[in-house]
């Protein structure tokens, strides 16, 4: 059997899980379960980066220790894996034994070949990226630098360490890379390594003096082993190169490696290195997405504008967020996480055409054969065309999941089940029922119903596998491979109970408004700096509160309406336990205009009020004076 061996990056446990470690994890259990699917013995590696600076700091700041604080967020993950059908065949800390063992067994064996060596690192460090940062970044203030990946404040070291010959291997990865032009996919981020190693590789620090928390370099306790060093390992100590046994020649190399753009000089250029150095394969390939952004931002902790992945689960089921996720953008862009765009892919796809398709066919076998479709189906060409229109959409839309091209994949699959609504309009069965003589042909499409149905099911459930076992179990199918389904004999059919119930987007827009909270209040967790040019996209104005009153059935909500001096809006704000309407009314305020408007329990609020957040959240709104003219910008 082939095997397939994919991995997912280890995810830091300074932060708990959102819906950006949920993409990448995702992806690679899609990708897990299609291999499966196509007959390959997959193992699947995902796991916790839990040594090094941030999280030595992180666990401080929490009066925590380390490991306290490893063993804590752990948990969360795993448990966000399970509720997202996550199928992972090991999940690696970096705490774990096994794992340290490897780490010093391949320093070691590197520098017993003369490629590491011990010197002086000198320069500047950005802890939010454990990452070494150029002289040739931007100066920040006090000779610090701005990092050039994350744009925070670097630190400035002086110590002891040992250091990796990386820029030994500048030509040895330049032929690398020209042998294997689809190492990493997509090509514009192969073009992206090739650039950078042609720029130039300097040596690469890979232990540290000042941080303790960290695999302690063999020979030189003092030390411990550069973070990244460290969490690459992973990929090889997750099948055993500690004891360099069957399993780790079974599954190393890895097929294919699953992260997002910001770590791709980690893996395409460091990891490669530090393999040739320690005369191991390299990985086949290494597939590398975008990024989930929220307010056109990277979602991330440090932004402070993560999207809670219980809060879409609170509404939706994992089937729902897999398949937003893998539908609405190629792999390799950026995708923009908006409440709209998830309630509409989700009502207009899952709701609507696929479990409206299942729901009828279930509704009619019920209505007109008591739940079981009889032996004498008479089949005519509309059927044959059905299935051979299955045959083809199905040969194409593996050829974009071999290419992990998911998202065209799925709109394929899509574009058949709406002809599959289709063909039900045109077969007219409703009017078949009427007649006895016409049962045979009522029986015949809908079992041609019953075998697309489980088609393209089994083709949809690498994506949506919850609901997948309930429709094959809907029509008591246990064969799930690829290919068209011939069923034999009567069909008998049960209920799959509610597969994608559908949400009412005032329920699930209520939502956005706890998100929103801290924005409208400040978000004091924000550390990155902006410019200038960000700044003022944020157009602030003064404005006029002509009206204002109570959200119904809220707590929170005041619907205000004001002006702008361009024109009279209505606005949503968290405010009602703290202001009157009537406190506001008549009230000079800042607002921001150009936000995108929401829904907020069905009304359109087009803009933010901007208030202070005081003890417990409480908003102090600034009232300005009476005589400040309407629309003034802030500037
Ligand atoms: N610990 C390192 C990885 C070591 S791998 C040997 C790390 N951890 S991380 O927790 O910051 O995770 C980074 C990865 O999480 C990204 O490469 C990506 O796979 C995923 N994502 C985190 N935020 C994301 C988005 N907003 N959007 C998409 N993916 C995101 O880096």
């Amino acid at each position: 059997m082939k095997k397939f061996y994919i991995t997912t990056p280890i995810y830091y446990v300074n932060d708990v899980p959102h819906i950006g470690h949920a993409f990448t994890t995702i992806i690679a259990d899609v990708i897990s379960r299609y291999k499966k699917l196509k007959g390959f013995q997959v193992f699947f590696l995902t796991g916790t980066d839990e040594h090094g600076q941030k999280i030595e700091k992180s666990a401080t700041l929490q009066g925590i220790g380390p490991q306290q604080l490893a063993d804590a967020v752990v948990v969360r993950f795993k448990e966000l894996w399970k509720t997202l059908g996550i199928e992972y065949d090991k999940f690696i800390r970096t705490t774990d034994r096994d794992h340290m063992e490897g780490v010093k067994k391949i320093f070691t064996k590197i520098r017993d070949k003369g490629d590491i060596y011990a010197g002086v690192y000198e320069g500047h460090y950005c802890v939010s990226d454990e990452s070494f940062v150029p002289e040739s970044a931007q100066d920040a203030e006090g000779g610090n630098k701005i990092c050039p990946d994350c744009g925070k404040t670097t630190e400035l070291l002086t110590e002891p360490c040992h250091f990796f010959r990386l820029s030994a291997y500048q030509d040895r990865l330049l032929a690398f890379y020209e042998a294997h032009p689809d190492f990493v996919v997509p090509k514009a981020r192969m073009n992206e390594v090739v650039a950078f190693v042609k720029s130039g590789l300097k040596d690469l620090s890979i232990t540290r003096s000042s941080v303790s928390w960290g695999v302690p370099v063999p020979g030189n306790e003092d030390q411990t082993i550069y973070v990244w060093f460290d969490a690459l390992v992973n990929y090889i100590t997750g099948v055993n190169y500690h004891l360099e046994d069957d399993t780790f020649h079974a599954f190393w190399p890895a097929n294919l490696h699953v992260m997002a753009k910001d770590i791709l000089k980690f893996h395409g250029v460091y990891w490669p290195a530090f393999l040739m150095a320690a005369d191991l394969p390299l990985p086949q390939n290494e597939l590398i997405h975008g990024w989930w952004l929220k307010d056109e931002r990277k979602m991330s902790k440090s932004t402070g504008n993560v999207l809670d992945p219980d809060i879409l689960l609170k509404h939706f089921n994992s089937d729902a967020i897999r398949y937003f996720m893998m539908r609405e953008a190629p792999i390799g862009s950026d995708g923009n996480f908006s409440h709209q765009g998830f309630i509409s892919r989700i009502t207009s796809d899952l709701t609507n055409d696929w479990g409206n398709l299942i729901s009828r066919v279930e509704g009619m076998v019920t209505k007109y054969f008591q739940g079981t479709i009889p032996l004498e189906a008479r089949h005519d060409d509309a059927d044959r065309k059905i299935r051979e229109a299955y045959e083809r959409m199905e040969k194409s839309v593996l050829a974009d999941f071999d290419a992990y091209l998911f998202n065209r994949g799925l709109e394929k699959i899509f574009d058949y089940i709406r002809e599959l609504n289709k063909y039900i309009v045109e077969m007219e069965p409703w009017v078949l029922a009427k007649s006895a003589d016409a049962k045979p042909r009522l029986c015949g499409i809908l079992k041609t119903l019953a075998q697309s149905i489980l088609s393209v099911n089994t083709l949809l459930s690498p994506i949506v596998p919850e609901s997948a076992v309930k429709i094959r179990s809907m029509f008591g199918c246990s064969e799930s491979g690829l290919g068209w389904k011939d069923l034999d004999g009567p069909i008998d059919i049960q209920s799959p109970g509610q597969l994608f119930p559908r949400v009412e987007p005032e329920d699930f827009f209520a939502e956005d408004i706890t998100e929103e909270e801290p924005r409208m209040t400040g978000t004091s967790e924000t550390e990155g700096l902006i410019d200038i040019e960000a700044f003022k996209k944020v157009e602030m104005v003064v404005a006029k509160v002509t009206a204002a009153e109570k959200v119904p059935d809220t707590e929170k909500l005041l619907k205000l309406r004001v002006e702008t001096g361009e024109d009279e809006r209505t606005l949503v704000a968290g405010v009602a336990q703290h202001y009157s309407p009537d406190t506001l009314i008549g009230r000079k305020i800042i607002i921001v205009k150009n936000l995108t408007p929401v829904k907020i329990r069905g009304i359109l609020s087009q803009g933010m009020i901007l208030a202070a957040s005081g003890e417990e959240g409480r908003p102090h709104i600034p009232i300005l004076p009476d005589d400040t003219p309407v629309g003034s910008p802030l500037t």
